[in-house]
């Protein structure tokens, strides 16, 4: 039997906070728009079959254009690229504008400086409470062969490898 516990969100939050990750900006083309939202729970599932995961709030405005793309590109995204992350990361701004990106193979906009690009077709989308789990199949990748450095997010503040952002 289940025992129900009441974890505030705001602590739930504060505690997962000290989970460190990188950063992800999932794209789209829209009917031929860009799209895109940043992530911090992008992972990788499966080898065999090549398969990513990152879960979605039911709120993102991009979600569910993204969703009837059907495919979409992750964008890992460098240091330099702090101010682009908290463009995606605000809703409904025109969060292209100024960017230098290209499509990708699937029309997926490949964000200029993210240090890998890994182009997904839509596999499956399963219910995660308040979010959904989005699975991503890979249709194609690269990343960058110049030495780089991810953009972080540990405590609510973005890092570098060693220290502050
Ligand atoms: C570092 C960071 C990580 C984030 N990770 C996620 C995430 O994993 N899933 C999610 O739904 N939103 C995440 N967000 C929040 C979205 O980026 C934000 O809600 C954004 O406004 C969504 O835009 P949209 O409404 O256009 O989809 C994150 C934001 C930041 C700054």
């Amino acid at each position: 039997m289940h025992t129900s516990v009441d974890i505030a969100p705001d602590r739930f939050r504060q505690v997962m906070s000290h989970f460190c990750s990188g950063i992800v900006v999932v794209t789209a083309s829209s009917d031929g728009v860009p799209v895109g939202l940043a992530c911090q729970s992008f992972a990788s599932l499966s080898l065999d079959p090549p398969l990513i995961t990152f879960n979605v709030a039911r709120t993102s405005r991009s979600w569910p254009l993204v969703r009837a793309a059907g495919g979409f590109a992750v964008n890992i995204l460098g240091a330099a690229q702090r101010a682009t992350c908290q463009v995606f990361a605000v809703s409904g701004a025109d969060k292209f504008a100024g960017l230098s990106w290209q499509p990708g193979g699937t029309g997926a906009p490949l964000l200029a400086d993210a240090l890998a690009h890994i182009e997904c077709r839509l596999e499956a989308v399963y219910d995660g409470g308040d979010h959904e789990i989005v699975v991503g199949r890979v249709v194609a990748l690269q990343a960058t062969a110049e030495p780089a450095e991810p953009l972080l997010y540990y405590r609510r503040e973005y890092r570098r490898l060693g220290g502050h952002g």
